[in-house]
């Protein structure tokens, strides 16, 4: 089998990265989290005191942003400057400034840089916004997770809790809905389905169905099905 790509796209708490884990657990191929990188941008900016919605301000301090990814034990782990922020980047408060970032076209075209080169020599399966609209065009596979926004809430909550973070339901119901708006809003490759995309509504779906469906269909594509 040669290299093959899987672009799993959609909004915040769809299921996307306990999905694509999974499925790189599954098949063996690397998982690249692309929310990672604009979490680690904002991480970066924020902690110089500058507000993500500042264009002018992130574009004083890109130059200064060395990000690497690296591949630990099937893993992705970020490092921002040498630094190992893969945890940190975790919070609410850095998924909403990374969703204020990546409405800036250069830092954009700067991570989408990465993220291809990341694929361009192994097979992976990567999750974000719009990676089978813009990133990987020619993916082989291409999904669009979504779920109801009170499911979606408490998983986030739920994810929070077991880092020992306790929230409150209907304020993180309230910053998923900011977090849609923001995202697919956007000027600048906004979140949407792909139109060859397969869409798959995760409500009440269970992790591993959600992943068999998506193998299936990779397998399928493969010319592989048994
Ligand atoms: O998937 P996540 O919650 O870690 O992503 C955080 C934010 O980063 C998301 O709200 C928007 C931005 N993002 C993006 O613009 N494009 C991507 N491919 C991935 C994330």
């Amino acid at each position: 089998m040669g290299i093959f790509a899987i672009a799993i796209d959609g909004p915040a708490g769809s299921g996307k990265t306990t999905v694509a884990k999974k499925i790189s657990e599954t098949m063996g191929i690397i998982y690249i989290d692309t929310g990672a990188m604009y979490r680690a941008v904002a991480y970066y900016c924020m902690e110089k005191g500058i507000n993500p919605k500042d264009e002018a301000g992130v574009l004083s301090v890109l130059p200064e942003i060395s990000l690497k990814i690296e591949i630990k034990d099937n893993r992705q782990l970020i490092f921002l400057n040498g630094e190992d922020v893969t945890l940190k980047i975790r919070t609410q408060e850095i998924g909403k400034g990374a969703s204020d970032v990546g409405t800036i076209l250069k830092v954009r075209e700067y991570l989408v840089d990465m993220q291809r080169e990341l694929a361009r020599k192994q097979s992976v399966v990567m999750d974000g916004r719009d990676i089978g609209t813009n990133v990987l065009p020619g993916a082989e596979v291409k999904v669009y997770l979504f779920a109801d926004v009170g499911e979606r809430a408490e998983r986030r909550l739920n994810e929070l809790r077991l880092m020992g973070i306790e929230s409150d339901i209907d304020e993180i119901k309230k910053q998923i809905i900011e977090r849609d708006e923001n995202d697919m809003g956007r000027k600048h490759n906004p979140l949407k389905k792909a139109e060859d995309a397969i869409e798959i509504d995760t409500t009440r779906m269970t992790v591993d169905d959600v992943c068999g469906e998506i193998i299936e269909i990779t397998k399928k594509r493969l010319g592989e099905a048994k």
